[in-house]
């Protein structure tokens, strides 16, 4: 063999698509310090600082609450493989391609599945879900808090979650695009298990999946007949190896860890009100440009995601082509939209440390200038 292989260096892209995000360089420094051992009391101390943010960003007392390896939808196959056994009955409320993900996967561990659907963009209407569980009693009910396939936010998690808990059914709600750029509160909703991704609005690289487990919900996964079928996201194992006295069950990303703490630390000092009020004012001065291009908002103001804007593509815009130039061009990444949506929307992603004004101002700029050509 003799091909030389040159140092490393990937282009310097502005990264504003559904995810990963911008990484702040505070935590891209985290990511260079030495190792420790996964076992060292020092990184003991480091995941429990990790499992004490969480709960803050999740808003919940919740002592289950983790970071599991690998990325969202691996916290997505954690909550659904912990809490299914064969043959239970589960609710897939269906808005977005993630909705219909999450169906998929109760499929694939036996779930008696039934598919609540709603056209791509559009959210439910609590009543929905009451009557769909009247005639189907499930177990678990699954719902997508922010699309990511349709920029479309599910409000009512509150009245959804007494609906189910009236019903007898656990909530699971992914809030891979809400968590950490919108509000995602966990105790007051009373969400039985949610999880995110560490790569989108906490703004570390991927590899990490936050999840937060109520007592409720624990309690379900301590009564099953048998263990759950993947050893790797067992829960109750991964909660006895983030615990005071930690048992081997896999080797923890380290670097990763350090970065997912370093961010978390980022949203701590920012403060939550005020970083949905960033996310917020960035998304606003943001979707005035869009409008401004002839591009209006796929999702209506009330429902629509701060973190993720939608905007539709009027005829005549070479979608691929045009992305492919802003790459090229610009160094900026945004995406398409797909399945239904694939050619008529773009997505949009402002969170973490993407969404500033500056990144903003880039963008609609480079857009009138490739949009005019
Ligand atoms: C809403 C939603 N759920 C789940 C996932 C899966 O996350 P990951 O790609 O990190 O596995 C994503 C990814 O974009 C998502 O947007």
């Amino acid at each position: 063999m003799n091909k030389t292989y040159t140092d490393l260096n990937p282009s310097p892209r502005l990264l504003l698509g559904p995810g990963p995000s911008m990484v702040h360089p505070r935590v891209l420094r985290t990511m260079a310090t030495p190792l420790v051992g996964h076992l060292d009391p020092d990184f003991l101390a480091i995941l429990s600082d990790v499992k004490d943010l969480l709960r803050f960003v999740f808003q919940t007392e919740n002592e289950l609450t983790l970071a599991v390896p690998g990325t969202g939808t691996a916290a997505m196959e954690a909550a659904l493989s912990n809490l299914i056994e064969p043959s239970d009955r589960l609710l897939a409320c269906i808005h977005g391609y993630f909705g219909e993900r999450l169906a998929e996967m109760a499929d694939r561990y036996g779930a008696q599945t039934k598919r609540l659907q709603r056209p791509w963009g559009e959210v439910f209407d609590p009543d929905e879900i009451d009557l769909a569980l009247s005639t189907f009693p499930a177990k678990i009910v699954t719902l997508v808090h922010a699309e990511t396939s349709t920029g479309a936010l599910q409000p009512d998690i509150d009245v959804i979650s007494e609906i189910c808990h009236r019903r007898s059914a656990l909530l699971v709600l992914d809030c891979v695009t809400s968590l950490g750029g919108m509000p995602v509160e966990i105790d007051s909703w009373d969400v039985d298990i949610a999880f995110s991704a560490s790569q989108k609005a906490l703004s570390a690289p991927p590899g990490l999946a936050p999840i937060t487990i109520n007592p409720r919900a624990r309690e379900v996964i301590t009564k099953r007949s048998s263990p759950p079928p993947a050893f790797f996201l067992d829960l109750l194992l991964l909660e006895r190896y983030w615990s005071d006295q930690p048992i081997y069950h896999h080797t923890a990303p380290i670097s990763t860890t350090y970065a997912l703490r370093e961010a978390l630390r980022l949203v701590y000092e920012e403060g939550l009100p005020a970083r949905f009020r960033r996310h917020r004012a960035v998304a606003e001065n943001l979707w005035q440009g869009l409008e401004a291009l002839s591009l209006p908002l796929f999702v209506p103001q009330e429902i629509r995601l701060t973190t993720l804007a939608t905007p539709q593509l009027h005829q005549g815009i070479d979608d691929a082509n045009l992305r492919q130039r802003l790459l090229e061009i610009y160094n900026i990444e945004i995406a398409g939209g797909f399945g239904p949506l694939a050619g008529k929307i773009w997505r949009i992603g402002l969170m973490g440390y993407s969404s500033r004004v500056e990144n903003v101002r880039l963008l609609l700029a480079a857009l009138e200038d490739l949009l005019g050509e």
